[in-house]
């Protein structure tokens, strides 16, 4: 069919890498996943995908010995992180280990059985001083009404936390690989994505996290900015994202070695605030918000992507919008309740 046939998915067993394996597989791609289960709801994952007939290889990514020893594929994606920022202030040493050691040795395999790689960065990389200040105190006292996007040539010096660091350093060390073996990559800077398999925590996955408290009628709070609940996402619905990396796929002999923003955009970027009120609409339930003033020094006030690169490239565009997101979720967490109790 194409070039590439036989994937790798690392992190597979995961909110994205588990929508990716049944969306590429359905699409006739041979996949396997990688996996040591280091997120709750993992598992729950890796059930559906051998369901499916895809086999996760159960290792921690660091493992550079074992890695290596994995059979070759055409494409390996990079989707294996600890991908939630707070934890990167506690927990340097697996975060380190996990998101920048765990792509240095998919690039090493890459180099050795001259393959590609799509790596999945994060709109982290951008500094946290430079998105403060462009919001200014009245807009976020206001909320967001600003036409502000970001782009690929926004600034990424200066602090943006560990995690942000480890997928700046992992890009800069996918194109040294690129330039110096002739490797061919993709890039792709996601902000925050959601929809169905994704088990959402306080750190991580805020969407999924709204719907399940919402649904079970458990206590929320807006955290930092004054705990108003101001602070602005544009939000991807993963249906979206696998569209684009199928399209990624498919073109990769010609589109290669690029670095994309890429993010629900325009159609679908939300404030807690206004997410709480999609929430009642669409779960019939309303639940206590508290409100908790100190800012987080990894927060960040507000983040639209500017998709105007990835748009023109693949001829790409978010299908869904936010009441989609929160719908398709909503619809999964409902059905699947009782199982997923033990994971959330
Ligand atoms: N979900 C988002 O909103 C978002 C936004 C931007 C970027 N990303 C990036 O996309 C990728 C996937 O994110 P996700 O939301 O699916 O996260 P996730 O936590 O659901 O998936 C990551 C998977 O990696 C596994 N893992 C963690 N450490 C490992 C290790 N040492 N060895 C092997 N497996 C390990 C976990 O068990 C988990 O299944 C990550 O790189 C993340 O940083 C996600």
């Amino acid at each position: 069919m194409y070039n590439i046939m036989k994937i790798l998915i690392t992190g597979g067993c995961g909110f994205i890498g588990t929508n990716l394996s049944l969306f590429l597989k359905k699409k006739g791609f041979k996949i396997n996943t990688v996996d040591n289960f280091k997120r709750k709801g993992s598992k729950y994952n890796s059930k559906i995908l051998r369901r499916n007939k895809i086999k996760n290889f159960n290792l921690n990514i660091a493992n550079n010995t074992k890695f290596q020893k994995l059979p070759r594929f055409d494409l390996i994606i990079d989707c294996c992180a600890e991908a939630a920022v707070e934890v990167s202030k506690n927990e340097i040493d697996r975060v380190f280990n996990t998101n920048l050691v765990g792509t240095f040795n998919v690039l090493k395999k890459v180099k050795k059985d001259k393959s590609k790689i799509i790596f999945l960065s994060s709109s982290r990389v951008y500094s946290i001083n430079h998105l403060n200040e462009i919001i200014n105190k009245k807009v976020i006292k206001n909320e967001l009404r600003t036409r502000n996007k970001i782009d690929e040539n926004f600034n990424t010096s200066k602090p943006k936390s560990i995690y942000g660091f480890t997928k700046l350093a992992s890009e800069m060390l996918i194109e040294e690989f690129g330039y110096a073996f002739k490797i061919k990559y993709l890039i792709n800077r996601f902000g925050a994505t959601s929809g169905p398999l994704q088990f959402g925590k306080q750190d991580q996955g805020f969407v999924s996290l709204w719907i399940w408290r919402h649904l079970t009628q458990k206590k929320i709070s807006y955290i930092g900015y004054g705990g108003k609940g101001y602070q602005i996402r544009d939000v991807l619905h993963i249906k979206d994202l696998c569209d684009l990396i199928y399209l990624q796929i498919v073109n990769m002999d010609k589109i290669y070695n690029k670095t994309f923003n890429v993010g629900g955009g325009k159609k679908s970027y939300i404030s807690l605030k206004n997410l709480t009120k999609i929430c009642q609409n669409i779960t019939g339930k309303k639940i206590d918000v508290f409100a908790q003033n100190s800012t987080s020094i990894y927060d960040i006030p507000y983040y639209i992507s500017n998709n105007s690169k990835v748009e023109r490239t693949y001829r790409w565009k978010p299908k869904n919008n936010i009441f989609d997101i929160v719908r398709d979720t909503y619809k999964w967490l409902e059905t699947n309740k009782k199982n997923l109790k033990k994971y959330l």
